[in-house]
């Protein structure tokens, strides 16, 4: 198994000096490191047994006997030519190495404010405060309480924390936002709220997959429908008490999806029942607004002809199964089907996509959150594009408003995105000229809801 050179070291491995030319330790497995050379280029050939040095700034840590079977490529693998050769002796020299370098290495920040350092001292004192609370009064007595009363428990403390928390999180947007386009500020202040709060946070399960994001990207369906259950998930209560502060800074995508949900609703009870309504959802994740009309409003789930796109396999799989529990197997009116595809596909001029029926509505709620403007009007008019006369275009984009979510996503979890005002949402439109577009905010004030329709 290979082991990243940072899981091995930590943050900051040694260099292994082999024939003189320093390698950036990529790696290291039982059998031996992965070296990649320093300027990306393919070493010269180093055929054979040799020894390796590592170095920490000036400090020599050690050497070890190694067999270098083939360099052809900028990352190679140098196999130990001893059974014994102590990596690990070479890790912990390392770390005494760099405890005497600490005041280099550790991080430069230069364009912090300090009213921006005592906030984060605020809510650090809020969560001790909290966990001090939490941990004197309820965790005592964990084995004793049932599942109501831990319900019950986390409910209450969810009601009597979210208005500071918010609060809390707003302010936390007033001393984030105006550094929103400075690249070297926004790093500063990141690096110091992943320390200082992140660190704290992703002692919650929703804080923890949103910041290192197990899928391999921000916002993935688990994501979403931790938001959606609204359950207080955790092992312990000040676990589950994070978790929750977690789902109070996603209600945005909550409400996000009741606007697309309440949409859907208005959009059957005023067409007549005959009509079949072409639907579909572009990054459709869970598709939980659906899910909800078939379980809550089973009156107007009918007609529908519903397309769910989606590039996760696994999303789709959740959303299609779950809409079928809902679905009775002699109701032919509600067709549902999955598309595994990127919305690049669309772009191409003979996508597959050009054989769907046109759409009454498409909507697209947390992808274009991902793109940029350019793009985000291509696929914008590819999309509009697909309407039938009279049809609509729904996209969900998150505000740069300070009360949106600015400061939870892009300083406390690194889930950047683009957090769009309301004339660049309208900038999504340039392409197509005769929809009507309209901005709205959600009920959480923190999503633009733009909604493009066509002339009938
Ligand atoms: C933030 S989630 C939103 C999911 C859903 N719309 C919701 O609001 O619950 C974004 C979704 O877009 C999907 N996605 C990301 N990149 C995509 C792409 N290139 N093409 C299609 N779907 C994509 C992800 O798999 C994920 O399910």
């Amino acid at each position: 198994m290979k082991h990243s050179a940072d899981a091995f070291f930590g943050a900051f491995p040694p260099v292994a000096v082999l024939n003189r030319i320093n390698y950036n330790v990529e790696g290291v497995n039982l059998s031996g490191v992965f070296l990649k050379a320093i300027d990306n280029t393919a070493p010269a050939a180093l055929i054979g047994t040799q020894t390796v040095a590592f170095k920490q700034g000036k400090t020599n840590l050690g050497s070890i006997k190694v067999v270098t079977d083939e360099t052809d490529s900028a990352v190679f693998f140098a196999r130990f030519a001893e059974a014994n050769a102590d990596m690990a002796a070479i890790a912990r020299k390392n770390a005494i190495a760099l405890a005497a370098m600490a005041d280099t290495v550790s991080p430069k920040q230069t364009k912090i404010p300090d009213d921006y350092k005592v906030w984060c001292t605020e809510m650090l004192d809020f969560l001790s405060e909290k966990r001090r609370f939490i941990e004197t009064n309820i965790s005592p007595f964990a084995n004793d309480f049932s599942q109501d009363d831990v319900s019950q428990i986390m409910a209450d403390l969810e009601k009597t924390s979210a208005e500071e928390w918010q609060k809390l999180q707003l302010k936390g947007n007033d001393h984030a936002l105006p550094f929103q386009y400075d690249a070297d500020g926004l790093r500063d202040m990141k690096q110091l709220t992943e320390r200082v709060l992140t660190h704290e946070l992703v002692g919650g399960t929703n804080w923890h997959r949103s910041y290192f994001k197990p899928m391999g990207y921000p916002g993935d369906f688990q994501i979403m429908n931790y938001m959606y259950d609204h359950q207080p998930l955790g092992d312990t209560f000040y676990s589950k008490y994070l978790h929750v502060l977690g789902l109070i800074s996603g209600e945005l995508i909550v409400q996000r999806m009741n606007y697309i949900y309440d949409f859907v609703c208005n959009m059957r009870r005023s067409t007549p029942d005959s009509e079949t309504l072409h639907v579909m959802s572009v990054g459709a994740g869970p598709s939980r607004e659906l899910i909800k009309l078939l379980k809550e409003s089973p009156e107007l789930a009918h007609g529908f002809s519903y397309t769910l796109v989606d590039q996760e396999e696994q999303a789709l799989e959740y959303a299609i199964s779950n809409c079928y529990k809902h679905v009775s197997p002699i109701d032919t009116s509600m067709m549902i089907s999955g598309m595994h595809t990127s919305f690049v596909e669309m772009l191409r001029p003979n996508s597959t996509f050009r054989h769907m029926p046109k759409q009454n509505l498409i909507y697209s709620a947390g992808l274009l959150d991902y793109l940029n403007p350019s793009l985000s009007r291509k696929l914008v008019s590819k999309l509009y594009a697909f309407l039938k006369p009279g049809g609509s275009l729904i996209i969900g984009n998150v505000n740069n408003d300070p009360h949106g979510g600015y400061w939870q996503m892009e300083m406390a979890l690194d889930w950047t995105l683009q957090f769009r005002t309301q004339e660049e949402m309208y900038d999504m439109c340039t392409d197509c000229p005769d929809g009507e577009a309209k901005v709205e905010l959600d009920k959480s004030g923190a999503v633009h809801m733009l909604t493009l329709t066509k002339p009938a």
